[in-house]
């Protein structure tokens, strides 16, 4: 069983950020990555839409790849979905990824701090109790962004230079409103990324906001629990570190082009890793 490999999925590309992360964290395993981009952006569907998505893509990874665990690398998709998940495949360990608001709490000096996801995750009862829970320990800025994680889920398909300024002038509207970043008392000084993709536009977030302001995503800690799991079920893979390429499936159901630029612009995978995912599911 150990040697069965792990499932990812994500609306698209997004997921990859995590998938980079496990594979730092449990080098001697298998992965096998769905890229869900016929349907993406998650983050603007309805919640039943999301949850059927997850449901016939976990039940595709384990009839057809014996997977031994499943990452749900994608906040929207957990939010909507995690819970049925676990409920239909109770025997297999289920991780999801939600907004790194704790993780932000430990880092925030000026007790203000901003969260940018998708309307599907934001929205969700799943974040809003997480929201409440911590609402007395700081104050949270709470910034849904439509249309973002499709920008960068198409910016895979194009040069950087030509994507770069739409994925820049969306950051640039969406951060301007959500009040004044920086160090100062009273500024924000931590933005939570609270959606998989927004990973991939760390560098031109970073640039906009300036060097004093902390951004927080969620593919390490996501990794560090899934070994945990893993451990736990004793189906931890013990031997030496594969290559990547070597211990990888990539698979879409969108254009394959876009999943080979992405993987090799963000994880300098070779195509060879890249395949078109059953049109069935
Ligand atoms: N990457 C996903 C997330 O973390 C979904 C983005 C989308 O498809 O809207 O929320």
């Amino acid at each position: 069983m150990s040697a069965f490999p792990i499932g990812v999925f994500d609306s698209g590309m997004g997921g990859l950020s995590v998938l980079q992360a496990l594979q730092t964290e449990l080098p001697a395993e298998h992965f096998v990555y769905w890229a869900d981009s016929r349907h993406a952006p998650y983050g603007e569907k309805n919640d039943a839409f999301v949850r059927q998505r997850s449901l016939a893509i976990a039940q595709h990874l384990i009839d057809h790849h014996h997977i031994k665990a499943l990452v749900v690398a994608c906040n929207t998709a957990t939010a909507a979905a995690i819970h049925e998940l676990r409920t239909q495949y109770p025997h297999l360990p289920v991780i999801g990824v939600e907004p790194a608001l704790k993780p932000a709490l430990a880092l925030s000096k000026t007790r203000r701090i901003g969260v940018i996801g998708t309307r599907g995750t934001l929205g969700s009862d799943k974040f809003y109790r997480l929201l409440n829970s911590l609402q007395d320990q700081a104050e949270f800025i709470v910034q849904p962004c439509n249309g973002l994680a499709l920008a960068i889920e198409e910016s895979t398909q194009v040069a950087i230079s030509e994507s770069s300024p739409k994925i820049k002038a969306l950051l640039q509207d969406y951060t301007a409103q959500m009040g004044e970043f920086g160090d100062a008392p009273g500024q924000m000084d931590t933005l939570v990324l609270g959606c998989t993709h927004y990973v991939f536009a760390q560098p031109t977030l970073q640039e906009l906001l300036g060097k004093h302001v902390q951004l927080v995503s969620t593919g390490e800690p996501v990794a560090r629990q899934t070994r945990r799991l893993l451990a736990a079920a004793a189906q931890l893979r013990v031997g030496p570190g594969l290559r990547p390429s070597a211990r990888l499936q990539l698979l879409t159901n969108g254009a394959l082009q876009g999943l080979q630029a992405a993987s090799t612009r963000w994880l300098q995978l070779p195509h060879t890793v890249c395949h078109p995912a059953d049109p069935s599911v």
